[in-house]
């Protein structure tokens, strides 16, 4: 549909003329003759970057929120992640890192809007989408439908969320300007409005008649069909270097009146294991930005800032591949908040319309290089499991899920014997491709290879009946987009040794975040003679110690953690879950370490769990921490499935 871009600017300053200023209450709402938002009665756009405070450490929000808001911004979106707030049915957690009200609080004193997104689901990257794996208790719940199970949980979230975020609504006097109903509904098979009404009535309740509330969509009729509802304000979301104005038509489809809105302008883009780094010119960002904001076009920049997936958080697409620990994703601010080139373009288009707040922006933060960290090889995961399980093992002819164990992130173990003699190369496999996502095998301890979901599915064994054969399996994070949201993890179908099911398994549940925080595995040597040099090893911890160097100022700062020569594992300081390494698969090759996990007054404690062949082998091997991040190194490997530069429907 035809639209005039001077048309709206034009009308949009008119009004601001006209505008007689009085002692208003605060509003915010929808200008549909003038085609803008109007706040406290006069017409308003925003320019916005995201931030998901889930994956900045709390002590870093007004850094990067005071970065955000140097840049001329006026606002800021963020998701809400429903699996990191309920980690277990009606338990929530609302505190530290976790503090979304204190977010807010954060946000508003520095002089920001807020564009919340709650979803219940936010896709983002982020396991199974923010969805709870909990809800997959119930095997054949239909996610985001009216499926009673699910609703009922929704409601109950809802129900406990949106009471909290409604003194944040910018009619109460909070920093809130606009409320997402669930995230790109129009791209997911399932298109039932009722689900989409049930939300739209239950956020109403909740929340009030004046808020605005919004729904997001791909730029084209197709995405809008399903997504766009009555009563929720259609905005659409597109990246860099298309036809600005022909993804706005896509929007007038839905929308023929009220303000242009890009939800979700992309900055950069997203990475997988073994597929390269995904870069974004600043040139085609700022040209773009440009074309929108010359159209009067509200817009939102994801990412402003990405972060870092911590600990497990990350999700994946389809066919199965995982996301990186880093979310970095090429945006103006870097993973660790630094200020790019790409900050600078960005600045400098936005200052054609909105001032510039005077005053310095916050630096870059500096980065220390501790060194390297001699690291020892602790028990392997078999030795340690009893120790690991705190519920004790549970025995069942075939294997269980991770949530038929209760357990929702990380390993589980599972042990059986060889049946039969396996003098010559025999089978191991998984005819239904069902390890959820990735096994460590070993029998007797001496390990023998990996099957990978999607990827690899049989290996050869050899071993005398009776042999003990552990199998350790990683949740690499749930998939977060398209129809395989319900993905369920652990070995999830039988394995087969040759013709026969395997069956007799004794399944250790493990808590191994537990175990490092209190220092549980410290001090335990490992039994096992260790394996030849260049040779697999069995899934191993490994610990080692470093101090802050005394005498140098303004010690302890961010620094990077990087793995010369190791395979693939989990690591974490002080007890602080930093993610996963796979250098070998990269892209990524540094992690992120946030100076507040690291102390002056210890030594800090590294533990490292190492999958796949450790370089300890002949006694010492290191970790080093270095000053410069490496996300982009050459990938090996050769991914399964082609993807391009903001195309979501190379994700399903
Ligand atoms: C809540 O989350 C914070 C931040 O991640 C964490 O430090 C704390 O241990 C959690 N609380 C509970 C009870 O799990
Ligand atoms: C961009 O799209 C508009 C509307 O669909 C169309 O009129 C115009 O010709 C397109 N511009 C280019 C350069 O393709
Ligand atoms: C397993 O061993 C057989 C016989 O030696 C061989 O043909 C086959 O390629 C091996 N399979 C794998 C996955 O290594
Ligand atoms: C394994 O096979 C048995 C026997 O065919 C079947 O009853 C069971 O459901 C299967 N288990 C899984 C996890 O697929
Ligand atoms: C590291 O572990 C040692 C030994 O358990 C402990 O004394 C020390 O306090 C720990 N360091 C930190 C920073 O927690
Ligand atoms: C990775 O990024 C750095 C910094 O932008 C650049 O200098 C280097 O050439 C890149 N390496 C690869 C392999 O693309």
């Amino acid at each position: 549909m035809a639209f005039s871009s001077v048309r709206i600017v034009l009308l949009c300053s008119l009004a601001l003329n006209s505008h007689i200023s009085s002692a208003s209450p605060r509003t915010f709402g929808i200008d549909y003759e003038n085609d803008c938002f109007l706040k406290d009665g006069e017409p308003f756009r925003y320019i916005s970057g995201s931030i998901h405070y889930s994956r900045v450490p709390r002590v870093y929000w007004k850094d990067r929120l005071l970065k955000m808001y140097m840049a001329g911004l006026n606002a800021i979106q963020t998701y809400i992640p429903w699996n990191y707030h309920e980690p277990v049915p009606n338990q929530y957690n609302f505190s530290g890192d976790r503090d979304l009200g204190h977010f807010l609080q954060v946000a508003q004193d520095i002089g920001l809007l807020v564009i919340l997104r709650p979803g219940p689901y936010i896709c983002g990257e982020w396991d199974m989408g923010g969805l709870p794996a909990w809800l997959l208790n119930k095997k054949d719940i239909v996610l985001r439908t009216s499926d009673a199970d699910y609703l009922a949980a929704v409601d109950k979230w809802m129900g406990k969320l949106l009471p909290m975020i409604k003194p944040f609504l910018y009619q109460n006097g909070g920093p809130i300007i606009s409320v997402q109903v669930e995230n790109e509904y129009g791209s997911y098979f399932a298109c039932d409005y009722n689900y989409l009404r049930h939300l739209a009535l239950l956020f109403r309740s909740q929340l009030g008649q004046a808020v605005v509330l919004f729904t997001t969509d791909g730029a084209g009729a197709g995405y809008l069909r399903c997504g766009a509802l009555q009563g929720l304000y259609a905005t659409v979301d597109f990246g860099p270097g298309g036809n600005v104005s022909a993804s706005f038509a896509a929007q007038r489809s839905a929308e023929p009146h009220g303000p242009l809105v890009n939800s979700e302008f992309y900055t950069g883009w997203l990475d997988h294991w073994g597929e390269h780094h995904s870069v974004v010119s600043s040139a085609i960002v700022a040209k773009s930005l440009n074309e929108m904001l010359v159209m009067g076009a509200n817009v939102n920049m994801y990412m402003f800032i990405g972060g870092t997936n911590f600990g497990y958080w990350n999700g994946a697409n389809s066919p199965y591949a995982p996301q990186p620990t880093s979310y970095d994703y090429d945006a103006p601010l870097s993973e660790a908040g630094d200020l790019t080139d790409k900050y600078f373009a960005i600045r400098d288009v936005v200052k054609m319309y909105n001032k510039i707040p005077e005053g310095p922006t916050p630096p870059s933060t500096p980065k220390y290089a501790y060194g390297e960290v001699k690291m020892t090889r602790l028990q392997t995961v078999s030795e340690a499991a009893d120790l690991l399980s705190f519920s004790g093992p549970v025995k069942s002819t075939f294997p269980l899920s991770f949530s038929e164990m209760n357990q929702y992130f990380g390993f589980v173990l599972y042990r059986t014997k060889l049946p039969v003699d396996c003098n010559t190369p025999t089978p191991l496999s998984s005819p239904l491709n069902g390890v959820h996502d990735r096994a460590y095998i070993s029998v007797n301890g001496v390990a023998c290879g990996v099957l990978e979901r999607d990827k690899s599915i049989t290996m050869n064994i050899t071993g005398k009946a009776g042999s003990r054969v552990d199998i350790l399996v990683e949740n690499m994070g749930r998939v977060n987009y398209g129809k395989d949201i319900n993905d369920f993890k652990g070995l999830v179908s039988n394995l087969t040794l040759g013709p026969a099911v395997l069956r007799d398994w004794v399944v250790y549940s493990l808590a191994i975040d537990e175990a490092v925080s209190k220092g549980i595995l410290l001090g335990r040597l490992s039994q096992e003679a260790p394996p030849p040099p260049t040779h697999r090893t069995t899934p191993t911890f490994y610990a080692g110690s470093f101090s802050i160097p005394s005498g140098i100022p303004d010690l302890p700062q961010d620094t990077y953690i990087q793995f010369p020569d190791w395979g693939k594992g989990q690591v974490w300081i002080n007890g602080f879950n930093l993610g996963r390494y796979w250098p070998g698969r990269g892209p990524q090759v540094t992690l992120y370490v946030p100076v507040h996990i690291l102390s002056t007054a210890a030594p800090n404690n590294v533990t490292v769990l190492e999958l796949e062949s450790a370089p300890c082998t002949q006694g010492a091997c290191t970790v080093a921490f270095t000053q410069t991040p490496i996300l982009n190194a050459t990938v090996t490997h050769t991914p399964t499935h082609r993807r391009r530069l903001f195309d979501k429907d190379d994700l399903s």
